[in-house]
């Protein structure tokens, strides 16, 4: 039995004198079990006609982008998804030209952009334009993308000339897309995190006060130099604008950072550690304090009034004080600690037994760990996987962006504190 049997083909036929094979290729498909459906261009019609094309493929043919009773009857964008693999046969100059460069102004080349499928070209067209450095530039880009080509072959063109450009034989496309199944799934994934639908967030936390910390810190060296860490803010800014969405009145105090101020929420940009704990001081009460912040250990001792010049004496010598823990102090405050204390563990080794040490260390209610080592990606990067860590145990979330990371955290923050009574 074929491999073909139950694929669903979507066949583009381009204008082309190969188009007459394309009707061959369809017969060859149905008689492996595939079904097909095709899309002519405008210039395909001068070569066949859509009715011995609709009677060999047994299915309605579509040409035109903006058909009203076509979108009707199935979109374009579902037609490009209803498919298992698209069959571009023949793939003229023009329409190899418009894929690499994502033209879309008719129906074939807007599913070619929109489709989530294998695309396999055929092209057919005179040598002279098969071998144009602007066709061959088109053709690797295509490759590139994971396009598969079936051909061209040598021989005698339409035009009279010999070489490059005819289009392969109708059997010898079926064996390429029969290669092209057998190598695996033929859908292509969206990059992670793009595509995720957005985790809903409730009102559950309206009348509340929230303050979040986010990014890094800056701790100065002397009027120029400072010490930092990767940290991007992406995590802690989602968090404040999902506790905002959820109803809360949230304060971000936020280290520096190359992001845009959340809505509706009040930032306080501070620089070192020192700072963002005097402005999460001064914005207490709050029921609840998420504590995402990648706040600096340690910071200079002595910070230099002016830049330090090399000496020729050697390197100097920084000598670095601790700062002061912004989440302990907050967890530990004698007459305004929040309800819900929330601490950030982003570890490199042993996440879990780092998290429930820090749980204890800092006297917070909740940790949310991650790992944040090279090759994760999470520092600066869009997704993130976490685990939530309190005195009953650990419980995984699957890898999402941060955004959901920020919506799912706020709703458990709005439980816990439900659950609590508070
Ligand atoms: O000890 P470590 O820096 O790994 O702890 C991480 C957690 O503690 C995070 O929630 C971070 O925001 C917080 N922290 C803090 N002040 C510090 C150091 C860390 O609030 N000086």
């Amino acid at each position: 039995m074929s491999i073909l049997k139950g694929k669903r083909i979507l066949l583009i036929i381009g204008g082309g004198i190969a188009a007459y094979k394309s009707l061959d290729l369809i017969r060859r498909l149905r008689e492996r079990g595939a079904s097909v459906r095709a899309v002519m261009t405008a210039a395909a019609h001068q070569f066949v006609t859509p009715l011995s094309v609709g009677s060999l493929s047994g299915e309605k043919v579509n040409t035109d982008l903006f058909s009203l009773t076509d979108e009707a009857d199935m979109g374009h964008i579902e037609l490009s998804r209803s498919a298992d693999m698209v069959v571009i046969a023949p793939a003229t100059a023009d329409l190899l030209a418009k894929m690499a460069n994502g033209i879309a102004d008719d129906l074939a080349s807007t599913l070619l952009l929109a489709t989530d499928k294998k695309v396999l070209a055929a092209p057919a067209m005179n040598l002279r334009m098969w071998l144009h450095p602007a066709t061959q530039a088109n053709i690797a880009v295509l490759q590139k993308r994971g396009v598969v080509l079936s051909g061209p072959d040598d021989g005698e063109m339409a035009c009279g000339e010999y070489g490059p450009g005819r289009m392969s034989e109708p059997l010898a496309i079926v064996a390429a897309v029969e290669k092209v199944f057998a190598a695996g799934p033929t859908a292509l994934p969206l990059p992670p995190g793009i595509g995720e639908r957005p985790e809903k967030v409730s009102r559950g936390l309206a009348g509340k006060r929230v303050i979040v910390t986010s990014g890094p810190t800056h701790e100065p060296i002397d009027p120029v130099r400072y010490i930092a860490n990767r940290s991007s803010g992406k995590q802690g800014h989602a968090i404040a604008a999902a506790a905002a969405r959820a109803g809360a009145d949230v304060v971000l105090v936020s280290g520096p950072v190359a992001l845009a101020d959340p809505p509706g929420v009040r930032t306080l940009h501070v620089e070192t550690a020192r700072d963002m704990l005097a402005a999460v001081s001064q914005s207490l009460p709050a029921d609840i304090f998420i504590s995402t912040a990648a706040v600096a250990d340690w910071r200079v001792a002595a910070t230099a009034q002016d830049k330090v010049k090399k000496t020729g004496e050697g390197a100097p010598v920084l000598t670095l004080v601790e700062n002061p823990d912004i989440l302990a102090t907050v967890s530990r405050h004698h007459t305004l600690r929040p309800k819900l204390v929330v601490g950030f563990a982003a570890e490199t080794a042993d996440l879990i037994r780092h998290a429930k040490d820090k749980l204890a260390r800092k006297g917070c209610d909740l940790i949310v760990a991650n790992d944040v080592g090279t090759g994760t990606g999470v520092m600066g990067g869009d997704m993130n996987t976490v685990h939530i860590v309190d005195p009953a145990g650990v419980e995984s979330w699957p890898q999402m962006n941060k955004e959901n990371v920020a919506a799912k955290l706020v709703q458990l923050c709005a439980q816990r504190l439900v659950e609590a009574g508070k």
